[in-house]
C-alpha cells in the first residue's frame, strides 16, 4: 500500500529546516506485516529532540530514514502470530523488546539486545525495512515506529494496547516523553516523598520528569532552563522553584535546596549541563541522566567527590521503564489528574509542517509538538 511519511535525506542541514527542508514528505510504498508484526493507522506523532539529534547530525543514524518515534494508533492489519488485532489501540515504544534476551528477562526491557541492534541498524525487530520510495531507495526505520507516516509497520514488540477512548494526542506522549521522563523520576532517581528535587531542562521529558516528582510526592521540587517561557510553564506545573539556566543555575539551587538537592535529572543532552546537575546534587544523593548527547563528548567529574561524598551518578534510557507496564500504570496516573501530561502538548502540526516544527524545536519555542493524522 502507498503512506505519505516523512523521511530525512540528509543530516547536518542548515537551520531554519523550513528553507533547507531536510525532512521531505513523500509517498512510500509499505509493505504489509510479516509475522509479529502489525499495520497501524498513525493517529498523532510527537517530535522528540531524539528525531532533532538525528536531524542535525550529532547522532549518526543510516540513511535515509523515516523519522518519528512516539506515536498512537489504530492496528489495521496483524501478521501471522502477532499479539493485537485490528482495531487495537496501541502506543508505540522506541525500543522493541524482544521478551526473551537476557536484559528482557531480567526485567530492562529499555535495554533489549535485540532491540538495540535492530534500532541501530534502522531495521524492524525481524530484521529488513518495510518502506520504498519512488526512487527504488529504501528508507531506514527510526526506533522501530517511523511514525511521521499515515501509516507504519512495526513489531507488535513495539507496541502496548491502550484504550481507545484516550485522544491520540495524548496517548501519543506516553510513548517517548512520558516513558522516559516519568520513569527517570519514578524509577531511575526513585524519588521518595519528602525528597528535593531539581531538573535541569524543561522540554517534554523534563517536564515530565517535573510532573513524576511531584507526583511522587518531592516537597520540593526546583525548575532549570534557559527559556523564560519553559520556567514559567514549570512554575503553573507545580515547580516549587525556577532557576535560569547557566553558570549560576548550580548556586542557586544549592541554595534553594539546602546545600543540593537530594535527587537531580537532566534531560538537556548537554554534557556541561550534565556537569552542573551533578554539581547541583547533594553528598549522598542521585544524579540522573537523560539527555542524549553526540556520541564522544567526554564528561569531566571530581572523581573523589563520588566516593567521599557517596553520590551516584546514572544513566537513564526510556526512564529504566517497562513499557508493557508503565504505558497503562501512568495513563492511570493521567486519568487520576496525577500526571497532568496534557500541559506538555503545545501544538498540533500537519505532516507537511514538520521542518517548521523541528524549527520550533531548535528554538525552544515548543515544549511538544505532535503531528496529527486526520
Ligand atoms: N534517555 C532516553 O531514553 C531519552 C528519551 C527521549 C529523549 N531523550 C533525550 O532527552 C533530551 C531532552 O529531550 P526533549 O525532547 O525533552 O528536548 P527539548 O529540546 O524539548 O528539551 C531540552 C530542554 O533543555 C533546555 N536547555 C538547553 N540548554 C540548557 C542549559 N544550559 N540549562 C538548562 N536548560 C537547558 C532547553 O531550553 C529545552 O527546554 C534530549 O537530549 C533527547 O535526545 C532521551
Ligand atoms: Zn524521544
Ligand atoms: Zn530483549
Amino acid at each position: 500500500m502507498e503512506t505519505r511519511a516523512a523521511v530525512l535525506v540528509e543530516a547536518g542541514r542548515d537551520a531554519p529546516y523550513a528553507g533547507s527542508v531536510p525532512v521531505e514528505v513523500a509517498t512510500l510504498e509499505l509493505a504489509p506485516p510479516g509475522p509479529g508484526e502489525l499495520l497501524v493507522k498513525v493517529g498523532a506523532a510527537g517530535l522528540c529532540h531524539s528525531d532533532l539529534s538525528v536531524i542535525n547530525g550529532s547522532r549518526v543514524r543510516p540513511l535515509p530514514m523515516a523519522l518519528g518515534h512516539e506515536a498512537a494508533g489504530e492496528v489495521v492489519a496483524a501478521g501471522e502470530g502477532a499479539e493485537f488485532e485490528p482495531g487495537d489501540h496501541v502506543v508505540l515504544a522506541f525500543v522493541p523488546a524482544c521478551g526473551s534476551c537476557e536484559r528482557c528477562v531480567g526485567g530492562r526491557p529499555a535495554l533489549c539486545g535485540p532491540g538495540a541492534k535492530a534500532n541501530g541498524a534502522g531495521t524492524l525487530l525481524g530484521g529488513g525495512m518495510r518502506f520504498t520510495a519512488a526512487d527504488g531507495s529504501r528508507p531506514f526505520h527510526h526506533l522501530g515506529v517511523s511514525a511521521f507516516s499515515e501509516y507504519t509497520v512495526v513489531s507488535d514488540k513495539s507496541a502496548v494496547k491502550v484504550d481507545p477512548d484516550l485522544p491520540y494526542e495524548i496517548a501519543a506522549l506516553f510513548g517517548c516523553a512520558v516513558l522516559t521522563g516519568a520513569g527517570a523520576a519514578f524509577y531511575s532517581a526513585d524519588v521518595k516523598p519528602g525528597d528535593s528535587v531539581a531538573v535541569f531542562g524543561l522540554g517534554g521529558v523534563g517536564l515530565a520528569a517535573l510532573l513524576a516528582a511531584k507526583a511522587a510526592g518531592a516537597a520540593r521540587v526546583v525548575a532549570v532552563d534557559v527559556v523564560a517561557s519553559k520556567r514559567e510553564l514549570a512554575g503553573r506545573l507545580g515547580a516549587t522553584d525556577v532557576v535560569e539556566g547557566g553558570a549560576g543555575a548550580v548556586d542557586a539551587v544549592r541554595e534553594l535546596t539546602g546545600g543540593g538537592a537530594e535527587k537531580v535529572i537532566d534531560t538537556t543532552g548537554v554534557v556541561p549541563v550534565l556537569e552542573q546537575s551533578y554539581a547541583a546534587t547533594r553528598p549522598g544523593g542521585t544524579t540522573v541522566t537523560v539527555g542524549l548527547p553526540a556520541p564522544g563528548v567526554p564528561l569531566s567529574l571530581p572523581a573523589l567527590s563520588l566516593v567521599a561524598e557517596e553520590r551516584t551518578l546514572k544513566g537513564s534510557y526510556l526512564g529504566s521503564s517497562v513499557p508493557r507496564r508503565d504505558v497503562p500504570r501512568f495513563i492511570d496516573l493521567y486519568r487520576a489528574g496525577n500526571l497532568p501530561v496534557d500541559a506538555l502538548l503545545s501544538h498540533r502540526l500537519t505532516l507537511d509542517e514538520i521542518n517548521a516544527g523541528f524549527d520550533r524545536l531548535h528554538e525552544g519555542e515548543a515544549v511538544r509538538q505532535v503531528v496529527t493524522f486526520g
